[in-house]
């Protein structure tokens, strides 16, 4: 962890510019400079907070999360997050992994729903707990293939309705998640847009997410990216754990089938 994330930063925009002079992809640079980086990912210090925050004993029953069953059993968190969103029984519904874990703050450490979701982000000092214990369950899957069930009626509903979301056009400008990320080789700027719905770009797109975003200096999860594109495409703020929100987490999941969980990762 040699890592200075203002001299990470301070690369990172140097290999940009000079990428943009050279009016080339971006791409490239970037996959250098993670190669680089990847030794050394910042990431690491939301992963140890996270695991410190599974185990900590905390909210108004005093437990902590440790007994939380995230799809596998309660207590098992290697290899779970490959398996999400997934039907869970006890809750009636598909829920992703933020989901699940606010559902454990309220059932096993007496939060009220409304404190458990209180900060899904952090910004600078105030660290938001779902993206530190996100970064370390995550990390638990490293190298594990993306097995989404879709079994169970519900899990096949959700995929359906993330799908329709998918291609659901509005706005001012009429954009659709497909209108950027349904067609090979669209770029915005410098940076190359993922074609969402084929496998390759799918797999690649997800299993690299939670990320450590050097431009941010801040650990960012998957909802995060989801809630930053609702916002490109001009539409209302996505309501964190709204079954919007884990139906489009459910079809890009999916999508991202057989891949092999990559994450947390550092992106620009
Ligand atoms: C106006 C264009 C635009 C729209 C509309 C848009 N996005 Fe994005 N999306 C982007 C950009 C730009 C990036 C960042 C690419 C980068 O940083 O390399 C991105 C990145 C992503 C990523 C991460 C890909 C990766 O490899 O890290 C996902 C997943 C994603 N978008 C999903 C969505 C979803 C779901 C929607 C619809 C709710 C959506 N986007 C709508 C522009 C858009």
């Amino acid at each position: 962890m040699a890592i200075d994330a203002r001299a990470a930063a301070f690369l990172l925009a140097a290999v940009l510019a000079l990428d943009a002079r050279a009016q080339g992809s971006a791409l490239d640079e970037i996959a250098k400079y993670r190669e680089a980086l990847a030794a050394g990912n910042p990431a690491e210090l939301w992963e140890a907070r996270g695991e410190e925050l599974w185990k900590k004993k905390r909210g108004p029953s005093n437990a902590s999360l440790e007994s939380c069953d995230l799809g596998k059993g309660p207590g098992v968190v290697k290899g779970a997050y490959a398996w999400l969103p997934r039907y869970f029984a006890d809750a009636g519904r598909v829920m992703d992994l933020e989901t699940r874990l606010a559902h454990c703050m309220v059932t096993l450490q007496g939060f009220s729903a409304a404190e458990a979701t209180r900060r899904p982000f952090g910004s600078g000092s105030s660290r938001s707990d779902f993206e530190s214990l996100a970064a370390w369950i995550t990390a638990e899957s490293k190298g594990v293939k993306m097995d989404v069930p879709m079994g169970h009626p519900k899990e096949q509903e959700a995929y359906r309705v993330g799908e329709k979301i998918f291609h659901f056009r509005g706005g001012p400008h009429d954009f659709a998640c497909a209108t950027c990320h349904g067609e090979n080789g669209k770029r915005i700027r410098l940076q190359d847009l993922p074609n969402l719905t084929e496998r390759a770009d799918a797999q690649r797109g997800y299993t690299t997410w939670p990320a450590y975003r050097v431009s941010q200096g801040e650990l960012r999860t998957f909802q995060w990216r989801l809630n930053d594109c609702f916002r490109q495409q001009r539409f209302p703020e996505l309501v964190f754990g709204s079954e919007a929100s884990i139906a489009l987490t459910s079809f890009l999941a999916r999508n991202a089938q057989d891949g092999v969980y990559a994450g947390p990762a550092i992106k620009r």
